[in-house]
C-alpha cells in the first residue's frame, strides 16, 4: 500500500476511545462541547489530525467539518501533519519574547537543522513557534510534547536536546 492510499484510509475511533467519548457526551446537552476531547483522542490515536479525522469527528458530533477544522487551527496543541517523536514548541509571545524566546527558537532550529513546523529526517524532532502557552510567569518557556520547561535559557537548549537524543 502506498502512502497516498494510506492517507485515504478512513479514520475510525477505537472501541476504547469511542467508549470515552460516549461517556463525555453524557455531561452535555449536545455533542459539540466534546470536540476538543475528541480531537485530542484522535491525535493520540492517529498521530495528527488528518482530513479523515475531521470528517469522522464532524459525523460523530453532528458538526460542520469546517467548524471542527476551525478548532484545530485555533489551538496549537493540534497538529495537521505527523510531527516528530519529540515535538518542541517554543513560545515567542510577549513575555517570552522579552526574555529571549526568539533567541531560543532560533537556536533550537539551528541545532536541529530544521525550520518551523519541520521534522528531522529521523522523525525524532519537530519544532513549532507558538503563541502564549499560559506559563508567562516562567518565561521564557518551551514545551516538549506535554512537558513544560520554564525559565529556559540558551544554555539549556544543548542540554535538553542531548538528553532527548539519547532517549528511545
Ligand atoms: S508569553 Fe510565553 S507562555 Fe505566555
Amino acid at each position: 500500500m502506498t502512502n497516498n492510499q494510506l492517507q485515504m484510509t478512513n479514520f475510525k475511533f477505537t472501541e476504547d476511545n469511542l467508549t470515552k467519548l460516549k461517556e463525555e457526551f453524557t455531561h452535555y446537552p449536545s455533542k459539540k462541547p466534546v470536540v476538543m476531547k475528541a480531537l485530542w483522542l484522535a491525535q493520540e490515536q492517529n498521530g495528527y489530525i488528518s482530513q479523515e479525522v475531521i470528517k469522522e469527528i464532524a459525523d460523530l458530533l453532528e458538526m460542520n467539518p469546517a467548524d471542527v477544522l476551525g478548532v484545530v487551527t485555533f489551538y496549537t496543541m493540534y497538529q495537521q501533519k505527523q510531527m516528530g517523536k519529540f515535538h518542541i514548541q517554543v513560545c515567542t509571545n510577549v513575555s517570552c519574547m522579552l526574555r529571549g524566546g526568539y533567541e531560543i527558537f532560533k537556536l533550537v532550529k539551528e541545532k536541529l537543522g530544521i525550520d518551523n513546523l519541520d521534522v528531522t529526517e529521523d522523525g525524532k524532532f519537530s519544532i513549532e513557534e507558538v503563541e502564549c502557552m499560559g506559563a508567562c510567569g516562567g518565561a521564557p518557556m518551551i514545551a516538549v510534547n506535554e512537558d513544560y520547561y520554564e525559565n529556559f535559557t540558551q544554555e539549556k537548549v544543548t542540554e535538553i536536546l542531548d538528553s532527548l537524543k539519547q532517549s528511545n
